[in-house]
C-alpha cells in the first residue's frame, strides 16, 4: 500500500489552522442592506414572503437605518413604495415622493456614516409596474424611459443620495444618468450599475415587498438567464458609459457571470442576493431542513469567492452583528 505525499487535510486539523488558511471571509463593511419605505402607513408592515423584512414607515426606516449604521454595514439601498402610481411614475421625480423624502431624511440623520443608495427605476412608481414608460403599443420605450431616469437621477441626488442604482436595464441608462448628474453639479454622486440583471423568478418576493402592479414580465429588457457572454457585454458597456461600480443580479444562480465580470473589470463588482434567494433559505430553515445561519454565511461566502467585492443582502445587519 502506498501513502499520499500531498495531504491537504493538514491545513484543516484545528479551528485555528482553518481560520488561518481561510481564503475568503466576510466583513460588515462589504454588506449592503436593501430597505423598503412605504408611503401612508403607520408603523412597519411585515412582508409575508420575506421573513424578518418589512415595509417601513419613515420613522421605523430611520430607526432601522441607525441600527444598520451601528452594526457597521457599508450601505443602504432604498426602495420606495408610493401611495399613488401613474403611467409616467411621477412620484419618482417629485421631491415630495416617498423615496426622495426618505433619502433626505436618512441623509440628515446619518450624514456620511454609511453609503446611501437609491433604486433608480420606475417600476415602483408606475401603475403598470414596468421599469420604464410605455409607448402607444404598450411596449417599454427605451429612450422615453431614459428621459425619466435623467430627471430621477437629479431628484435623487438633490435628496442626498451618495450613489444612485439604475436597475431598469434600459440601453444607455448609465451614460444618461452620468450626464444628468454632471450637468447639475453632482459630479461626486456615484453610479451603481445593475449591469448584468437577469429576468429572474427569484425576484418573486420583491414584488410583494413593493406591491408590484406588474402583469406580464420584463423579458424585453432584463437578460435571458442562459446568456453568459452577454453579461460581460452589458458590464463593458456600463463601464464605458461611466459606471463607478458594476453589479450582477441575482447572485447565487449567476456565479459564473459574476466571476467573468470580476475577472474582466477594473471597477468594483458587487452582487445582489435577491429576495427569492433570501426567502428560499428562510423557508427551508423554517422547516428545519437546513441550518439557517450556516446557510446564510455559506451563500454569502460563495458569492464573495466568485468575485463580489460587496453584497446586497437582506441579511446584512444580522450577519454584520454576528461578525462583530
Ligand atoms: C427593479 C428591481 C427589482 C429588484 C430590484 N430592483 C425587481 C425586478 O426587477 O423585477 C429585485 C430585488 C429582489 O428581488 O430582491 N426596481
Amino acid at each position: 500500500m502506498s501513502f499520499p505525499v500531498d495531504r491537504p487535510r493538514r491545513l484543516r486539523t484545528t479551528p485555528a489552522m482553518r481560520r488561518l488558511v481561510s481564503e475568503t471571509r466576510l466583513h460588515p463593511a462589504e454588506l449592503i442592506l436593501p430597505m423598503f419605505v412605504r408611503e401612508g402607513i403607520d408603523g412597519p408592515l411585515p412582508i409575508a414572503s420575506m421573513p424578518g423584512v418589512v415595509q417601513h414607515d419613515l420613522d421605523s426606516l430611520r430607526r432601522a437605518a441607525v441600527e444598520a449604521a451601528e452594526a457597521g454595514i457599508g450601505g443602504l439601498n432604498l426602495f420606495g413604495v408610493p401611495a399613488v402610481r401613474d403611467a409616467e411614475g411621477t412620484g419618482a421625480t417629485d421631491e415630495h415622493g416617498i423615496l426622495n423624502v426618505a433619502t433626505a431624511l436618512l441623509r440628515a440623520e446619518l450624514g456620511d456614516a454609511l453609503v446611501i443608495q437609491t433604486d433608480l427605476c420606475l417600476d415602483e412608481f408606475t401603475d403598470h409596474g414596468h421599469c420604464g414608460v410605455l409607448d402607444e403599443h404598450g411596449r417599454v420605450d427605451n429612450d422615453a424611459s431614459l428621459a425619466r431616469y435623467y430627471d430621477m437621477a437629479v431628484a435623487q441626488a438633490r435628496a442626498g443620495a451618495h450613489m444612485v442604482a439604475p436597475s431598469g436595464m434600459m440601453d444607455g441608462q448609465v451614460g444618461v444618468i452620468r450626464d444628468a448628474l454632471d450637468s447639475h453639479g453632482f459630479e461626486d454622486v456615484s453610479i451603481l450599475a445593475y449591469s448584468a440583471k437577469y429576468a429572474s423568478a427569484f425576484y418573486g418576493p420583491f414584488r410583494d415587498a413593493v406591491d408590484s402592479q406588474l402583469s406580464g414580465d420584463r423579458r424585453s429588457y432584463q437578460m435571458d438567464p442562459g446568456n453568459r457572454r452577454e453579461g460581460l457585454r452589458e458590464a463593458t458597456l456600463d463601464a464605458a458609459e461611466g459606471a463607478d461600480v458594476l453589479m450582477v443580479k441575482p447572485a447565487m444562480s449567476y456565479l459564473d457571470v459574476l466571476a467573468d465580470v470580476s475577472a474582466a473589470s477594473e471597477l468594483p463588482v458587487w452582487a445582489y442576493q435577491v429576495s427569492g434567494e433570501y426567502a428560499m433559505i428562510e423557508a427551508a430553515a423554517a422547516n428545519g431542513w437546513i441550518d439557517r445561519e450556516r446557510a446564510i454565511d455559506e451563500a454569502l461566502i460563495g458569492i464573495k469567492r466568485a468575485g463580489a467585492d460587496a453584497i446586497l443582502t437582506y441579511a446584512a445587519v444580522e450577519v454584520a452583528t454576528r461578525l462583530r
